[in-house]
């Protein structure tokens, strides 16, 4: 059994060239498959993940109701939206990107904080290794059509891009995220690229990494008073910060890089569940509706393969520390 168990594992970590690890060993109802090595699987996917892999699951790995998922869909969201998306933030309880009725609003809000928790728990056992260490950011709800969305460029979704939140700064810490597709009938299509690393060597000079890195004297600590103003307090920008802002627009604002790049398609279908850190995956939702999802910040003390974090990746291209 134990043998078995971590062939899968060494067969997960070798099919590097498909777009996903489907993962079998942890389904409803009762999560991990087999009592045997839970840690040491938990970890392997971590490390995976940590590496650039999105971890697939082909079933909801945790509850959702499904009068839930159909209160989702069924709202005239053209009237009820207020934002891009309906936001939840589970540290404070606050819904946030949708007015109209009350009730309406009120079941939505619960909706949103079961859906936060459930996820919090899965993620709590399935990554373990994460369990407490992170820093819960948003949930959100994305309930328009992704394909032909009018939108300005640097807010697009259908360009490739990795992710950093002007307001969040994760002074190295990474991004990820656990997206379903709540979608009953459709796929929702993402297109995905080379490597943040491939990435990174090809285009952070390019992106003004040199100049970030070494003005960091001046302007990093610039922005970190800004940022303390404001009331982001200790936690203010760090160069690494900066940097990944400014490569998320270079992304999407090099038409050439849009153009030629080598691309994979990737199809989640109906109730497909994946997680990706999308600091590193870079991504585009090509088209798709209705699809949910919790982020988490994970500090760089808790990753299991801290050299693979894009801060340390970019440390080395640039020669000069980038976080502290
Ligand atoms: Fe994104």
């Amino acid at each position: 059994m134990r043998f078995r168990r971590s062939t899968r594992i060494d067969e997960a970590k070798a099919m590097t060239n498909l777009p996903w690890i489907l993962v079998e060993d942890y389904k409803l109802p009762g999560g991990w498959v087999g009592s045997e090595q839970q840690q040491a699987r938990a970890r392997a996917y971590c490390e995976m993940a940590e590496r650039g892999q999105i971890l697939f699951f082909r079933q909801l790995p945790f509850d959702l109701p499904l009068e839930d998922q159909k209160f989702l869909r069924e709202q005239e969201w053209t009237e009820l939206r207020m934002h891009k998306n309906v936001s939840y933030r589970p540290s404070e309880d606050i819904l946030r990107g949708v007015s109209g009725n009350t009730a309406t609003v009120e079941r939505l809000h619960s909706i949103m904080r079961n859906y936060s928790a459930r996820i919090i728990e899965f993620i709590g056992r399935f990554l373990s290794p994460y369990n407490g260490k992170w820093n819960l950011d948003f949930a959100s709800f994305r309930p328009l059509e992704e394909e032909n969305r009018d939108l300005p460029l640097h807010k697009r979704n259908d360009l490739l891009h990795v992710d950093a939140f002007p307001s969040r700064p994760t002074r190295g810490g990474r991004i990820l995220r656990v997206f379903t597709n709540l979608n009953p009938a459709r796929p929702r299509v993402w297109n995905t690229t080379e490597s943040f690393d491939a990435l990174a060597r090809q285009f952070a000079k390019a992106a003004g990494l040199q100049e970030i890195a070494e003005d960091d004297s001046f302007l990093a600590r610039t922005v970190q008073n800004l940022g303390a103003k404001l009331g982001f307090g200790a936690a203010g920008r760090t160069p690494y910060d900066m940097f990944m802002l400014r490569f998320h627009d270079f992304l999407k604002e090099n038409a050439a890089f849009q153009e030629n790049c080598p691309k994979t398609r990737l199809e989640f279908p109906p109730l497909a569940t994946w997680i990706v850190f999308t600091d590193s995956v870079a991504h585009a939702a090509m088209s798709g509706q209705y699809a949910i999802e919790q982020t988490f910040l994970i500090p760089p003390r808790a990753l299991v393969a801290p050299e693979a974090a894009p801060y340390r990746i970019l440390e080395e291209i640039a020669g000069r520390p980038l976080v502290s």
